[in-house]
């Protein structure tokens, strides 16, 4: 498996002045899929190893998907948190269809079934944030939201959605303390490359 960069800690001053916040560009999904990978906590890794050739890495996968145009999980959709040069954070969100267009049918994978379930129809659906490794508690999850925020309310959608494990605690936190609540929840279906068991939870921010 490829090594995954991790760039070097920053100091709290360099934190407030030095961060960049930048939509993403193609040659970024390499890196889209490490944050990614960081934020699903196993789920993007299971979705991958079903798409993936015999022998694939699966990060090359997930990179090949963020790498295209005019999907949600495409590079389009991502924001990005840069510093020194270096991608040290990362949003993808896109508006979820609104209700008529979501009977879609029932998620025919029993492991994903859950996350298809849990929907705010009509939201900007937050589908993945993360922030490197000691690049944390400085704010930059908090400058990916605003971002959110303003999308929302620039393409006037139904407020904002999440899906957090129960057992992550600081991104509970982090959604708790700008205005989501939980809102419908489900059992994880246990798969060795999930991380968690227990439940997901939905997270609901009004516009
Ligand atoms: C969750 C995550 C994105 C937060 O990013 P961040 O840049 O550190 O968040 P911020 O600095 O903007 O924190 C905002 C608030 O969230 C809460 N929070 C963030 N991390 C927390 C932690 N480890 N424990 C408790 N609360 C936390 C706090 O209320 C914090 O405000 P404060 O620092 O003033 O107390 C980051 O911890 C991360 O990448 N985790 C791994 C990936 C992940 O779990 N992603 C979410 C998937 S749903």
């Amino acid at each position: 498996m490829p090594t995954v960069t991790v760039p070097a800690p920053i100091t709290t001053a360099i934190a407030a002045t030095g961060v960049l916040i930048r939509p993403a560009r193609r040659g970024d999904s390499r890196r889209i899929a490490e944050l990614v990978r960081i934020a699903a906590d196993g789920v993007a890794d299971y979705i991958w190893s079903t798409l993936a050739q015999p022998g694939e890495d699966l990060l090359d996968v997930g990179a090949r998907r963020y790498a295209r145009d005019g999907v949600a999980f495409s590079h389009q959709n991502a924001v990005l948190a840069e510093h020194d040069g270096a991608v040290v954070g990362l949003m993808l969100a896109f508006a979820m269809p609104p209700r008529r267009e979501a009977e879609a049918g029932v998620e025919a994978d029993p492991i994903l079934r859950p996350y298809a379930e849990l929907e705010v129809p009509g939201s900007l659906y937050i589908a993945d944030i993360a922030v490197a490794d000691g690049y944390r508690r400085h704010g930059i999850a908090t400058r990916l939201l605003a971002v959110a925020r303003e999308r929302m309310r620039a393409e006037a959608l139904d407020g904002m959605s999440a899906i957090v494990f129960a057992a992550n605690t600081a991104s509970r936190r982090l959604f708790q303390n700008h205005g989501f609540a939980v809102v419908d929840r489900r059992a994880v279906v246990p798969h060795p490359m999930i991380r968690h068991t227990g439940e997901a939870l939905l997270y609901h921010a009004h516009p």
